[in-house]
C-alpha cells in the first residue's frame, strides 16, 4: 500500500505543479468557496488560478478558526506536506517553525526549493520520514491537511502523543465517509490511493491517544464547487493538447463520481481540532 502512494505522488507531481501551481506555493488539497461560488472560467491559467485562491482561502478559514486556540505561532509539525503550500504558507502567516514531513524522496528537495524561494527557507525544515514511525522534535501544533485519509489512524495518533506537547492540538481537514455507506468508498479509495475511513474512527483513535476533540466544521458546502473547477480544467487541458487524454478522462469521471458522494452525502469534508490532555 505504502509503495502505492509513493509511486503515485511520484508520477503525479509534474502533474500537480501544472494543475495547482502558481508561483511557489503549490497546494494538492480542495479549495474552499464562499457561497455565492463564482462562474468558472473559461481558460486553463485563469482556472488554475482561481483553483490556488481558493486553495488558499481553506487555509484561511481552517487557521483562522484554529488559530483561536491552538498556538500557530510556534513549532508545527505539517504532516505529509505534499509540495509545500500549507508550510510556507504557515511560515510565512505566523512566522511558525514548520517541519514539513514527506514521505516522497522526490518531494524533499522540491519543498525546500519552494521555501527557500519564497523566503522561508530558514522557517521551513524539510524532513522525510513516514507519518506512522516519524520520531523527533516537540511540537505546539500537528497538521495534516488532506493526509490524514492515508495513515492506519491508530498508529498516527500512537505516533502524535509523542510528539505533540502536552495540551498542544491536532487540527485535521479531511474527507471522511459517513455512517457505514461504502456505496463511494471503493473507487474513491482506488482513484486516490486512499483508505478513507468514517469519522468514528478518527475521533475513536483520538480519544484513544489521550486527544479529545475540541472544534468539528462540515465544509462539504463549501469545498463541492471546487469539484467543478477541477473537471473544468481537465476539460480545458484536453481541448489545448492530445496528449494525456486518457488520463484526463479519467480523471473527469473520478473527480464527477466525487461530486456525487459529496451531493449524496456519502463523504463529507470536515475541519477537526483535538487537544492533547495536559
Ligand atoms: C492529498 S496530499 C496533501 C498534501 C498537502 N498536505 C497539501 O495539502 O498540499 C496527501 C499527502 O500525504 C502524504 N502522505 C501519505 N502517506 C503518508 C505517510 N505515511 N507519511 C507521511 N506522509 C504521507 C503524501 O505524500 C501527500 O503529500
Amino acid at each position: 500500500m505504502r509503495d502505492r502512494i509513493v509511486e503515485y505522488y511520484q508520477r503525479k507531481t509534474d502533474f500537480i505543479i501544472e494543475k495547482y501551481g502558481v508561483g511557489n506555493r503549490v497546494h494538492f488539497h480542495m479549495g474552499y468557496f464562499a457561497p455565492p461560488a463564482p462562474a468558472v472560467p473559461v481558460t486553463l491559467s485563469e482556472i488554475s488560478l482561481g483553483m490556488a485562491r481558493a486553495q488558499d482561502h481553506l487555509l484561511r478559514v481552517a487557521f483562522g478558526r484554529w488559530s483561536e486556540y491552538s498556538n500557530l505561532n510556534g513549532n508545527i509539525l505539517d504532516v505529509g506536506c505534499g509540495l509545500g503550500g500549507t508550510s510556507i504558507w504557515l511560515a510565512e502567516q505566523f512566522g511558525s517553525a514548520v517541519t514539513a514531513l514527506t514521505n516522497i524522496p522526490t518531494h524533499f528537495p522540491i519543498v525546500a526549493e519552494f521555501a527557500e524561494s519564497a523566503g522561508v527557507g530558514g522557517r521551513v525544515r524539510v524532513q522525510f520520514g513516514d507519518a506512522h514511525t516519524f520520531v523527533g522534535g516537540k511540537y505546539d501544533v500537528a497538521v495534516a491537511i488532506e493526509s490524514s485519509c492515508y495513515l492506519d489512524l491508530d498508529r498516527w495518533f500512537g505516533r502524535l502523543c509523542e510528539l505533540v506537547r502536552p495540551g498542544g492540538h491536532v487540527l485535521v481537514e479531511d474527507v471522511t465517509f459517513v455512517g457505514s455507506s461504502r456505496r463511494w468508498k471503493n473507487s474513491i479509495d482506488e482513484y486516490w490511493k486512499i483508505d478513507s475511513a468514517p469519522v468514528q474512527d478518527l475521533l475513536g483513535a483520538a480519544v484513544g491517544h489521550g486527544f479529545q476533540l475540541v472544534d468539528r466544521v462540515d465544509i462539504t458546502e463549501n469545498v463541492l464547487p471546487f469539484v467543478d473547477w477541477t473537471i473544468a480544467w481537465s476539460r480545458a487541458r484536453s481541448q489545448a493538447s492530445n496528449s494525456d487524454a486518457r488520463r484526463l478522462g479519467i480523471s473527469i469521471r473520478e473527480h464527477r463520481r466525487f461530486k456525487d458522494a459529496l451531493l449524496g452525502n456519502g463523504v463529507q469534508a470536515q475541519l477537526l481540532a483535538f487537544q492533547r490532555e495536559q
